[in-house]
């Protein structure tokens, strides 16, 4: 276990969600298991194993890049770091449950390069009422990030009264937040941003329709 998910931590993180929607958790990971994921991340790059994000999901997703500039990989549990992770994720997603009353019922995941130039709009990543993206993650693969490289995520508050918060995509950090409520948005980098973005679903299956995994 090396998600330092203590029980303090976790209260925090539960009762940050409930009362504005994220939290921001600086050395959530461990450096190692940071470092094997980022060289896995940076092999595929190298590889020509990424493809351009797209927008949208099932039949209406394309790809769009006046809305988002990075290149991913879906985690698919092949190495021991993603198992490492996704085992993590497992166990968050069991406490998140335990302690909200999700109903999260699995967690996707794919790996994330911005390039320099790269950025990603203001967004949600679920829509009210038809999706099943209810907690999103993002864990940040980046060392020594420098403030002048931008590259930070944006979080809009649901209370529009707050300021909006940036957050830098620094190695080690996890940001928690739902999936339908929070507006957030990447700024332009100017370094190569390195991350794992996730989210854990509910089962929109049960309506009848066959739910697209992504
Ligand atoms: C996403 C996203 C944020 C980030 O992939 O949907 O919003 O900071 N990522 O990488
Ligand atoms: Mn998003």
């Amino acid at each position: 276990m090396t998600l330092k998910l203590t029980p303090t931590r976790f209260d925090q993180l539960a009762d940050a969600l409930v009362e504005q929607g994220w939290f921001e958790w600086p050395h959530a990971v461990t450096d190692a298991l940071c470092q094997a994921l980022l060289s896995e991340a940076e092999h595929h790059a190298c590889e020509g194993s990424l493809r351009r994000a797209g927008v949208g999901r099932g039949e209406i997703h394309h790809v769009n890049t006046a809305i988002r500039r990075d290149e991913i990989k879906w985690l698919d549990g092949a190495t021991r770091a993603q198992k490492i992770y996704l085992d993590q994720m497992a166990e968050l997603q069991q406490q998140l449950n335990r302690a909200l009353f999700l109903g999260l019922f699995e967690y996707e995941g794919h790996f994330a390069v911005y390039k320099p130039g790269g950025f990603y709009k203001k967004h949600c990543d679920s829509f009210r009422g038809q999706a099943n993206r209810m907690v999103s993650t993002v864990l940040y693969l980046n060392p020594d990030w420098q403030t002048d490289w931008g590259g930070e995520l944006v979080i809009y508050p649901e209370d529009t009264a707050k300021k909006q918060v940036e957050i830098r995509p620094e190695l080690g950090k996890l940001v928690v937040f739902m999936s339908e409520q929070i507006p957030h948005e990447v700024l332009p980098t100017q370094h190569p941003r390195l991350s794992v973005a996730g989210w854990f679903r509910c089962n929109g299956s049960v309506t009848g329709k066959i739910d697209p995994p992504r």
